[in-house]
């Protein structure tokens, strides 16, 4: 027998495009099975401050195009510690609400574990991470998004650095994780990537650099955030300026670019089904795991295996970027 009468929804971490769509479409779920639904602002922070909103079909319309997330987000320190964890429980069972959808990333589903578990409360998980860095999805809302915005801005990087012969090295997001790197760096053609879960060769990289065809001009080196064995882009610049000067080496960092923007149709879609699962898995009575798509079809993953140092680099795809960019 379906328990649940009215459903929370929020957005937690960093913000992600696809978000709202993922709103939108628990949203719409809910209320198309009868039950209510509250929309919960800035995630577990605004679930602490008692931060609701009824929410009604006219309150998703006309968001499934938008970047960033209506709900809005925050990252909560009080939600770390069980007084914390005691006042949101108050504070949900004070309005009524049986059951959570959270969207957001390893934190979201680390504070969803604990939460779900301490009070035996029904939560399923959304992946919404530009990151891409869960397992248990062949993709996160917000990823797809993210790296065709990286893709764009490094194109456009191309178009001056060939007209100055320049060597670029390029920072895109990924603190732990180089799946925006990697998968952007095939993209747009990349000389080199260097993320967080390879060794950087730096010896190998100069190596390649002065190896690598002198009739074409460019250059453009990708380094995720995160990467830790050289240092970083300007660390990695200075080397390469000490090493050949003939390179004129420029940095650009992408920054929080990444994380905004209208999301593309492969986001919205998956926002989309992930959303509608959700909701229908919660009323059948599943609680405390991601839903994600592993090869095209819906799936469900506890959340301690959700979250990161899980998700292994594609070794094919590194490969790509060395055959591809001699
Ligand atoms: O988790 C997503 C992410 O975009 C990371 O790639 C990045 O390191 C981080 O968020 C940046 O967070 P903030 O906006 O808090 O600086």
């Amino acid at each position: 027998m379906n328990q649940i009468k009215r459903i929370g929804v929020f957005t937690s971490g960093g913000d992600a495009p696809g978000m709202n769509a993922a709103v939108r479409a628990v949203v719409r779920t809910a209320l198309f099975y009868d039950l209510e639904v509250f929309g919960i602002r800035r995630g577990y922070e605004g679930m602490i401050n008692g931060e609701f909103i009824p929410m009604d079909r006219k309150s998703v319309a006309n968001i499934i195009q938008r970047g960033g997330t209506i709900l809005k987000t925050a990252r909560s320190m009080a939600f770390m510690t069980p007084e914390g964890r005691n006042e949101a429980y108050k504070q949900i069972k004070g309005v009524e609400i049986d059951a959570l959808v959270a969207i957001g990333g390893d934190g979201t589903f680390t504070g969803a574990k604990i939460f779900g578990e301490e009070f035996n409360f029904p939560i399923l998980g959304l992946p919404g991470t530009i990151d891409n860095d869960l397992f248990g999805t062949d993709f996160t809302i917000g990823y797809d998004t993210s790296i065709n915005t990286v893709t764009e801005a490094i194109d456009k990087i191309r178009d001056t650095a060939e007209s100055h012969d320049r060597l670029f090295i390029v920072e895109v997001m990924g603190r732990d994780c180089g799946l925006i790197a990697l998968r952007s760096g095939i993209g747009v053609g990349a000389e080199s990537i260097m993320i967080p879960e390879t060794k950087t060769d730096l010896n190998a990289l100069m190596h390649r650099l002065e190896i690598s065809r002198k009739d074409k001009s460019s250059k453009i080196l990708i380094v995720a955030e995160g990467e830790g064995d050289s240092g970083g882009a300007f660390e990695i610049a200075e080397k390469i300026k000490d090493k050949f000067p003939q390179y004129d080496t420029r940095v650009s960092v992408l920054g929080h670019i990444q994380r905004g923007g209208t999301p593309t149709c492969m986001d919205r879609v998956l926002a989309s089904r992930l959303g509608v699962a959700a909701v229908e898995e919660l009323i059948k009575g599943r609680k405390g795991e991601m839903v994600g798509l592993i090869h095209g079809q819906i799936a469900f993953t506890p959340f301690d295996h959700a979250v990161k140092h899980h998700v292994e680099i594609n070794q094919d795809l590194l490969k790509i970027v060395e055959i591809l960019s001699l």
